[in-house]
């Protein structure tokens, strides 16, 4: 038996292994195939105060090896979230990690204020993809200085009980400034990677595929880029912890993203496949920990800095 239990920031899970953001809604969908308990934590899809319709379709496309979406931030709104979906997960003794996402800094304090641990919510996941209203709709995820904001806002207006992670995206040039700006503005923690922007043209229509013109690729084939991504931040911030994400299918994957540094691992397209995949994920997990010697998952974590120095 290996030790699978994981600390984010001082929060002790009894395991690493969660849904991603936007795969699995709030849960409840899961729950008819799997024991959401089981899992180190649900990450909710990303909520924002008002509820919002999402893009137009299609906003689906199948690419070699992952998939497109432009599903936007659709969703209920705080207020629907908090009442249904999140009382929901607690009552069915799921850990809940609730993703925010704005479309300005007092959005996301304004988010943050409203997600106390005595609500039930186990972490916050700050979800910085999206446009900035009040800077010509520059995403704050690409800029250091606006991701430092949003993520000062959360943390000084969320319960200090509660730790608060800033996803971050792959679609920049120095990702280790962007991490180190959110660790200095108070992340407790960072979650690695949001999806890649794409595209597709359908050659019979000679048009963009989805209705959005462009998406967010997802799937094995971007699963290179987070262990790339989970390395580079690791590597320059080692205390900062990690929770990945990116193409993870299997128990292998899973244990690639610990060893490049995550302490946590999300799943996120695999569960359109496979409702049952984060459950099996963890299964192989535990059993390749164990094949390799490791007592601890902990032990894992950034186990591949060590060996080559
Ligand atoms: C359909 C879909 C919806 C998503 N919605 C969100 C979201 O609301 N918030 C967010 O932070 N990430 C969202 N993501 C990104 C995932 O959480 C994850 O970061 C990404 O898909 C990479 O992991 P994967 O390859 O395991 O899917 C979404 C991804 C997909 C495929």
């Amino acid at each position: 038996m290996v030790d699978m239990s994981t600390s984010l920031s001082g929060t002790v899970l009894p395991n690493p292994i969660m849904t991603a953001s936007g795969c699995a809604a709030a849960g409840r969908e899961l729950g008819q195939f799997i024991e959401v308990a089981a899992l180190g934590a649900v990450v909710t899809k990303s909520i924002m105060l008002a509820p919002r319709a999402g893009r137009a379709t299609p906003r689906m496309a199948e690419t070699p090896s992952g998939m497109l979406n432009s599903i936007g931030l659709q969703g209920p709104g705080i207020d629907a979230f908090l009442e249904r979906d999140l009382r929901w997960l607690v009552e069915a003794g799921a850990r809940a990690v609730v993703s925010i996402a704005g479309s300005s800094v007092a959005e996301y304090g304004a988010l943050a204020e409203r997600l106390p641990a005595s609500a039930g919510v186990t972490a916050i996941e700050v979800n910085i993809s999206c446009p900035n209203v009040e800077s010509r709709g520059e995403v704050f995820a690409c800029d250091p200085v606006a991701a430092g904001a949003v993520l000062a806002a959360v943390r000084s207006a969320a319960d200090p009980a509660v730790p608060v992670f800033a996803k971050l995206s792959p679609d920049v040039t120095d990702l280790v400034s962007v991490a180190a700006a959110c660790a200095e503005a108070g992340a407790d923690g960072l979650t690695l990677i949001n999806t890649l922007l794409g595209m597709a043209v359908d050659p019979v229509s000679m048009r963009p595929v989805l209705a959005g013109t462009t998406g967010g690729l997802s799937g094995p084939a971007i699963r290179p880029v987070a262990v790339r991504a989970i390395w580079q931040v690791h590597r320059a911030l080692p205390a900062v912890p990690i929770m990945g994400v990116g193409g993870v299918r299997t128990g292998l994957d899973a244990l690639e993203l610990v060893l490049a540094g995550a302490a946590a691992v999300q799943v996120g397209t695999a569960i359109f496949g496979d409702p049952s995949a984060p459950v099996r994920v963890l299964g192989e997990l535990e059993a390749a920990l164990a094949e390799r010697g490791f007592g601890k998952l902990t032990d894992a974590v950034g186990f591949a800095h060590r060996v080559t120095g």
